[in-house]
Parts: C-alpha cells; sequence; structure tokens
C-alpha cells in the first residue's frame, strides 16, 4: 500500500507545461505534419511533457520504443510495452505514427549479430512481419531501412549487408509492404541533406528501387545539424528525390551548439530551425518535419555528442527558446 503510494507520487516528475507563444505548429503546418521522437520514460511519467506533446504536434516517432534491441531483446521474448503506449498516445491525440525502424546497424539484438546468414534472413522477415502486423492501420509511415549508405557515398559495412548482400534492402520494403499494404514505406538517412558523394549513393539506390517496382515511398532526411546550418543544397537536393515520384520528409531535425553556448548561438539556432521549416514547406512533396525531441531535458545530444547539447525547441523548463517562434515562422511562411 505504501509503496503504490510513493509510486503514483514518484510518476509525477518533470516541469509543468507553460504556454507557448502564437498557433501550435501542428495547426500552423496543417494539413502537413509536425512530428516529434518521443522518449518512452518520459510519455510514461511527465504529465507536463504529454501536454506539450499533445498540444503541440501532429505526428510522433518512437525514439527508441520500436527498435529491434527494444522489442525483441532476447529471442523471441517480445516487449511492446513502450510502443503500444505511444500508438495509443498518438491516437488519443489525433497524431500520425512515423514508426522508426525496422532495419538498422545499431540497438539490435546481440543474439541477431552472431545469427549465420539463412537464420538471419528468416528472424529479420520475422521482425518486420510482426512488428508492421502489430501496428497495421494504425501506423502510416514506417521507416523500414535506416541509414543503410556510409559517408564516403558506398553501402553502409555491417553484418546485415556483410551477411545478405545489399538485396536486404528490396527484401525488407517487400516484406513490409506484405504485413501492411497501405502503410507508407520509408529509407530514411543521416548526413545525406546536401548534394554530394553520399545523397548521390542514396539518389542511385532509391532510383534503383523505384524503378525495380520495390515499394519505396518516401526518402527520410534525418537533418540533424549544428551551427554549420543546412546546407545550401538541400532543396535542391529534396527536388531530385521527389522528381523520382517519392515523397520526402525531414524527420530527426535538431541544431546542437557547443556548451556552453551563447545569446548569439541561440539566435543562429533559430534561424536553422527557421529554414528548415521553409526548404520543407516550399516543397510540395514534402510532406512533414519532424524535430528529435523537443525539450533539451530530453534530447540524445549531450549523451551522444559530448561537449554539446541545447539542440531542441524547448529548453529543460519547457519555455520556449527563439527556435521555438522562428520554426513557427519557418513553417507558416
Ligand atoms: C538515437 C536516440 O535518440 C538515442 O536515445 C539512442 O541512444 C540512440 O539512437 N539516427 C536515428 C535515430 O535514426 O534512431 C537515433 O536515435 C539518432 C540518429
Amino acid at each position: 500500500m505504501l509503496f503504490s503510494v510513493i509510486a503514483a507520487v514518484q510518476k509525477r516528475v518533470g516541469p509543468d507545461a507553460k504556454p507557448l507563444p502564437g498557433r501550435a505548429l501542428r495547426d500552423v503546418f496543417a494539413p502537413r505534419y509536425v512530428g516529434t521522437a518521443v522518449d518512452a520514460t518520459a510519455l510514461d511519467r511527465e504529465p507536463g511533457y504529454r501536454e506539450v506533446l499533445a498540444q503541440q504536434f501532429s505526428a510522433v516517432t518512437p525514439e527508441n520504443a520500436m527498435k529491434w534491441a527494444v522489442v525483441e531483446p532476447s529471442r523471441g521474448k517480445r516487449d511492446w510495452s513502450g510502443a503500444d503506449a505511444l500508438v495509443t498516445f498518438a491516437a488519443r491525440h489525433d497524431q500520425r505514427v512515423r514508426g522508426h525502424t525496422l532495419v538498422w546497424y545499431a540497438q539490435n539484438p546481440s543474439w541477431v549479430e552472431s545469427l549465420p546468414a539463412d537464420e538471419l534472413r528468416d528472424a529479420l522477415r520475422e521482425h518486420i512481419r510482426l512488428t508492421v502486423d502489430r501496428f497495421r492501420g494504425r501506423i502510416r509511415d514506417w521507416d523500414v531501412v535506416n541509414e543503410a549508405i556510409s559517408d564516403d557515398g558506398g553501402m553502409r559495412r555491417w553484418f546485415m549487408l556483410d551477411k545478405l548482400g545489399a538485396g536486404y534492402i528490396a527484401d525488407a520494403f517487400n516484406w513490409a509492404r506484405d504485413a501492411d499494404p497501405d502503410a507508407r514505406l520509408w529509407i530514411n538517412e543521416i548526413g545525406a541533406e546536401s548534394i554530394g558523394p553520399k545523397s548521390d549513393k542514396l539518389y542511385d539506390v532509391v532510383k534503383r528501387l523505384v524503378a525495380d517496382g520495390v515499394p519505396v515511398g518516401g526518402v527520410g532526411f534525418q537533418t540533424h545539424t549544428n551551427l554549420d546550418g543546412i546546407p545550401p543544397s538541400f532543396a535542391e537536393n529534396l527536388r531530385r528525390f521527389a522528381a523520382l515520384g517519392v515523397k520526402v520528409a525531414i524527420t530527426e531535425l535538431d541544431v546542437a551548439l557547443p556548451e556552453p553556448f551563447t545569446a548569439a548561438d541561440e539566435d543562429r539556432q533559430a534561424q536553422i530551425y527557421e529554414q528548415a521549416g521553409k526548404v520543407c514547406r516550399e516543397q510540395p512533396a514534402c510532406v512533414g518535419v519532424t524535430v528529435w525531441g523537443f525539450t533539451d531535458r530530453h534530447s540524445w545530444i549531450p549523451a551522444n555528442q559530448p561537449g554539446n547539447g541545447d539542440a531542441t525547441l524547448l529548453d529543460g523548463d519547457l519555455n520556449p527558446k527563439p527556435a521555438f517562434t522562428a520554426f513557427q515562422r519557418g513553417l507558416r511562411g
């Protein structure tokens, strides 16, 4: 009894939601969507986080809750708790869900990495089938293949490529389509915003998939950036992908600042958020923009890029930073 009282008290943590200026992001960019990555623990525990999430965003992406290492940590033992909680929340708040991600070199369970080729192929097919099928009709967009290209413009070398060859990409798309013929299926890439070796390779891969009748419906540009900003060729790059007949989207936008940051850094960050919104708005094939977290309280940057932080729209207390109104402006035009 005492324990459940303590647990209930402990569950209400985090800052309160504050009133945010202007119209909600989700209204500003409608009918296109504005999404965010969602931290499963914050969703579970923080009422202020949930309030801002529901009010501002029309799409959600699980930051980690659908990754293979999370949904099947040991073989055949599946845990959908985080994924289910997010999909339920999204339905309640009229949000679309971007499923993320079925095939990626990182965050795989260790039992998968050691499988011989034939078993690996079967396990991947089963993972895709069960995951997509579980949310059929509730997830409209799936990041099927994530970060498959290397920075120098080749295929990324990892155990899936080594064991199955480059055909794992087409197989993954076909298996996902079989599990939900109505979902739009995405290839998602990091650091491919500018025209250059990496995006050229991505372009060739997508062009080939489309020509082969593989059901790739969209190309996601993560757009993890910093004070270097949005590359000048991003708009032109989006245009050439759109000309292949696929949709495009900004899928993981954030703008990391070096710590300690200055007011000038925050103003520059605001401009970069504005530009990102504008690039999507001006490209008709761009279906939406997703930020990779909306509060500095929950951002992957400090842990993953030591010495950097403050990458999101709201500070750790859910107060708006200059980036918030600038992003609104970029989306609205
Ligand atoms: C990141 C999460 O934000 C972190 O919490 C986790 O520790 C590592 O993965 N590209 C992607 C995302 O496609 O899935 C990654 O998310 C960030 C880079």
